[in-house]
């Protein structure tokens, strides 16, 4: 039984508490979050901690699930590594590809497992392109898009998320988990290019191509600039060279793959979880699924693959070539 702590008892916290739950294998027995009201809300019988610090020095606590802001990821993977503590955190792994570095560096000298929660990789429909594409029955990619849309996430602790300091606005916050799944479907792309819109929460719309070598054309978009009406959505429609496979969540059929005159809907493994956490996503899946992964490869003793600390500090530098170009006004080499 994998014994777990969570560092921050907030949006994600909540989610992540509710997975735990659900899975066997593994035991929420203590939350820090600097409110122990909220901490006790998502553990109301176990260890409720208000400083990080505390919760580190548990010798119950095998793996540290750091649901805390983007801007205090560091802190906390580092301290927790130092205690010896295996470590799942929440994406951006950080805000900037140096500070991603050393947290890289701290978890291997300490040898504890490390994985940032990049969740899209693990999210049932888009696990089922991945293996369309790697079956290569389809053929190779030829062009894809990427979206993800959502009214201005309000409900942050402290207004963090509005400050781009802390946040990295929408496209480090945001936009990643399609920067991420593009690096896991299609590797790194040769040229970016990227327009964004700004308000005072800083990007808050982005409008990416990426262009590979092979000739494919990845396009992202990811903005939280909707009203607030507008329902969360994260979509992709990618044509390979024999037919296209289209998601889009609000659609009767949310999954189809087109081929010639046929239409058919892959089969969507998914988990029937049911965590109630709230927030703007309809399918829980996608987290259960990378917990309980991370959580099997801490009871078999191997490394993550699926996410290796180096794909998060990866997207990280995507996504900082995006800033770039948006600043630049010009197409950028990566
Ligand atoms: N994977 C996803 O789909 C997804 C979705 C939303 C958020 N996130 C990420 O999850 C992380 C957390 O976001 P959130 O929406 O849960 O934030 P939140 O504002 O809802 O919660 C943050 C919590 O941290 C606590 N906190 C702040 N400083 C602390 C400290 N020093 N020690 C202990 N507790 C402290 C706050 O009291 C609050 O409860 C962010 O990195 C965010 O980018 C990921």
């Amino acid at each position: 039984m994998v014994k777990v702590g969570i560092i921050g008892a907030g949006f994600m916290g909540k989610m992540h508490s509710s997975v735990y739950q659900a899975l066997p294998g593994a035991k929420l027995v203590a939350v820090a979050d600097l409110e122990a009201k909220k901490a006790k809300e998502i553990l109301p019988e176990g260890k409720i901690y208000t400083r990080m610090e505390d919760l580190l020095k548990d010798p119950q606590v095998d793996l540290v699930d750091v649901c805390l802001p983007t801007f205090l990821h560091k802190e906390a993977v580092i301290k927790s590594t130092r205690a010896g503590k295996h470590v799942l955190c929440e994406k951006p792994i950080a805000l900037s590809v140096e500070d991603a570095e050393e947290m890289i560096k701290e978890v291997e000298k300490a040898r504890v497992k490390f994985m940032v929660a990049h969740c899209i990789r693990l999210w049932p429909e888009y696990m089922v392109l991945k293996e369309i594409v790697e079956k290569g029955e389809m053929g190779k990619v030829v062009h894809a898009t990427f979206r993800r849309l959502s009214p201005l996430p309000d409900w942050s602790w402290d207004g963090w998320l509005m400050d781009p300091a802390k946040s990295g606005g929408a496209l480090f916050d945001l936009h990643i988990h399609d920067v991420d799944f593009s690096l896991y479907l299609l590797g790194k792309p040769a040229y970016i290019y990227s327009q964004g819109f700004r308000n005072q929460a800083g990007c808050s719309h982005v409008f990416s191509l990426f262009s590979y070598r092979e000739g494919t054309v990845a396009h992202l978009e990811g903005g939280w600039d909707y009203p607030a009406s507008f329902p969360f959505t994260h979509s992709y429609l990618v044509k390979m060279e024999k037919g296209i496979l289209a998601f889009n969540p609000h659609y009767p059929q949310s999954l189809l793959l087109y081929q010639g005159e046929e239409v058919e809907s892959p089969e969507i493994k998914k988990v029937e979880v049911s965590v109630g956490a709230g927030g703007n996503i309809e399918d829980l899946g996608g987290y259960y699924n990378e917990i309980a992964y991370f959580v099997k490869c801490i009871e078999e003793d191997r490394f993550p693959e699926i996410i290796t600390p180096q794909d998060a500090r990866d997207s990280l530098y995507l996504v900082s070539k995006e800033k770039e170009s948006m600043e630049k006004g010009t197409k950028v080499k990566v």
